[in-house]
C-alpha cells in the first residue's frame, strides 16, 4: 500500500473546517494541536451524530420499539464502517471502551489456551497497553514473555533480535504498527510472517497507525488488531478485529445475557452507543475526505471498491500529506540548538514514520519545553506517554521522559513555524 502513495501531497488545509476546536484560541491566535497522539480532535460529522443518537435513538438494544431499533441499526452500521476501515468481514469487528481493556479481556481469553511455558514476544518499542496485559497473563499462566529490543539510534525494531526471539514454542507476537513516542512505523507485514512461519499469532497494536494511514487487515494477513476512535478524530472507543475462526474459538470471560456468538461473546454489558454513532460520524467524515481525493489518488484504492475504496484513498491521501509534514518537521526542528530527535530523521524515511516526533533540549525539561509551547496556545505531551520500556531503553525516563510534537492531517506548516520559533527562544533563554 505504502508504494503506491503519490510523493506529491495533495492540498488538505480545507480539512480544518470540519474540525470545530480547531477555531479555539489562545491570546488571540488559533491554538495549535499537537497532541494528537494522547487523542485527536473530532469532525463536525462526529458532534453531530452523537447528539442526534441523545435526540433520537437513546435506548438499550433489542427492543420492540423505535429507539431501541434505531440503535440495533446503528450498532449494525458501525461494525460495517469498522469492517471498510480495516477491510474485514462486520463479523470480525468487536467494540470495546478502549485499547487497553480489549487487549486485557482478548488476552485472557488467550491465555486460556496457553500451556505452562509457552512464549510470548513484545518489543520495547511498544505502549504499555502492548505490554502490560501479556506480561499478567504470563504471570497468571506461567508463560515466558521475551522482548524484542530496538536500535537505539534510529528508534527501530531490532529485527534480528525479533527474529531470534520467536522460537517453536512462541504463541504471540504483540508488536505495535507505529510507535507512540518516536513515529516509528513498523514493518508488521514481515512481523506477521515470522510469527506465522513459528506457528504463532499475531497481535497487532494500531492505535498509532490508524490517523495516518490505510490499514488493510486482510493483506497484512494479521490474527487480530486493535484501535481507538479518539485516535482517528472520532470519540473514545476501543475497536478490535479478529479472525473469525479464532475469534469463534475463543472463550472470553463473560456474562450470561450475550450469546455466545461471535462477536457478542466479547461486547459485555451495555456499548456505548452514542459513541458507536459518533465512531460513524467519523468514518463519514473519512470517507468524505476520500471522495474529494478519489479522482487525484485512483491507484491507491484500486484494489477496492465502494466505501473501503474511498477511505483507502482518504487514508492514502492523509499519508502523502503527512508525510510532507514531517518532511517540513524534522529539519526544522534540526536546527534548533541543543536539540536531540529521537528516531528516524533523515528526508528519506518520512516514509517508514508518521509524524510523531520526540525530543529533548539541553538545559530545558520536556516539561518546561511544553509548558513554553502551553504559554504560546501550542498543546505537546511531555513525559513517557506508556512508552516506558523505550522511555527507559533511551535512558529518558529518569529525566523527564521528552517532549513529542504529534501532527495529523489538520496540522500545517504555519503551525510548525510557531512551534520551532517558540522552541528557539526557550533555547536562547
Ligand atoms: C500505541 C498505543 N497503544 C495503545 C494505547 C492505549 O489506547 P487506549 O487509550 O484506547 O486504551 C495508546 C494510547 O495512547 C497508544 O498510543
Amino acid at each position: 500500500m505504502q508504494d503506491i502513495i503519490p510523493s506529491i501531497a495533495p492540498d488538505l488545509s480545507e480539512a480544518r473546517e470540519h474540525f470545530p476546536a480547531l477555531s479555539q484560541e489562545h491570546l488571540g491566535k488559533p491554538v495549535v494541536f499537537f497532541d494528537n497522539p494522547g487523542g485527536t480532535q473530532v469532525a463536525k460529522q462526529v458532534i453531530d451524530a452523537t447528539l442526534e443518537y441523545y435526540l433520537f435513538a437513546n435506548a438499550n438494544t433489542h427492543g420492540a420499539f423505535a429507539t431501541s431499533q434505531r440503535t440495533d441499526l446503528i450498532i449494525h452500521e458501525a461494525r460495517l464502517a469498522m469492517a471498510d476501515m480495516l477491510n474485514c468481514a462486520p463479523g470480525e469487528i468487536v467494540f470495546g471502551a478502549n485499547m487497553t481493556s480489549l487487549t486485557f479481556a482478548l488476552s485472557r481469553a488467550l491465555g486460556r489456551t496457553f500451556q505452562p511455558g509457552d512464549e510470548i514476544v513484545t518489543t520495547t518499542l511498544d505502549h504499555d497497553a502492548n505490554i502490560a496485559p501479556w506480561r499478567a497473563i504470563a504471570r497468571d499462566r506461567g508463560l515466558v514473555i521475551r522482548q524484542v529490543d530496538i536500535d537505539p539510534a534510529t528508534c527501530t525494531l531490532h529485527m534480528e533480535d525479533l527474529r531470534s526471539k520467536i522460537t517453536a514454542r512462541t504463541k504471540l507476537v504483540a508488536v505495535g504498527y507505529a510507535s507512540n513516542a518516536v513515529g516509528t512505523i513498523n514493518d508488521v507485514a514481515t512481523i506477521v510472517q515470522l510469527a506465522h512461519a513459528a506457528g504463532a499469532l499475531c497481535w497487532i497494536d494500531a492505535v498509532q497507525y490508524a490517523p495516518h494511514g490505510p490499514i488493510d487487515v486482510q493483506s497484512l494477513d494479521c490474527d487480530f488488531l486493535v484501535c481507538s476512535a479518539y485516535k482517528f478524530f472520532g470519540p473514545h472507543l476501543g475497536i478490535l478485529y479478529g479472525k473469525q475462526s479464532l475469534l469463534d474459538a475463543l472463550a472470553p470471560y463473560k456474562v450470561r445475557p450475550s450469546s455466545d456468538e461471535t462477536p457478542d461473546k466479547f461486547e459485555t454489558g451495555t456499548q456505548a452507543h452514542e459513541l458507536l454513532a459518533g465512531l460513524l460520524g467519523a468514518v463519514d467524515y473519512l470517507a468524505q475526505v476520500g471522495n474529494r481525493y478519489a479522482e487525484a489518488l485512483p491507484e491507491v484504492g484500486a484494489a477496492y471498491s465502494g466505501r473501503r475504496r474511498t477511505l483507502k484513498i482518504a487514508m492514502g491521501a492523509i499519508l502523502a500529506y503527512e508525510r510532507s509534514l514531517s518532511a517540513y518537521l524534522l529539519p526544522s526542528l534540526a536546527t534548533l540548538p541543543g536539540v536531540t530527535i529521537y528516531g528516524l530523521t533523515r528526508p528519506q524515511d518520512v516514509r517508514l514514520r508518521v509524524p510523531t516526533v520526540a525530543l529533548t533540549m539541553r538545559g530545558h525539561t520536556p516539561r518546561q519545553l511544553a509548558e513554553a509551547l502551553a504559554a504560546a496556545g501550542i498543546n505537546a505531551w511531555d513525559g513517557n506517554y506508556y512508552a516506558i520500556e523505550l522511555m527507559d531503553r533511551l535512558g529518558l525516563e529518569a529525566q523527564g521522559g521528552a517532549l513529542r510534537l504529534g501532527l495529523a492531517h489538520y496540522n500545517t506548516t504555519e503551525e510548525i513555524d510557531r512551534c520551532v520559533a517558540v522552541l528557539r527562544e526557550v533555547g536562547r533563554a
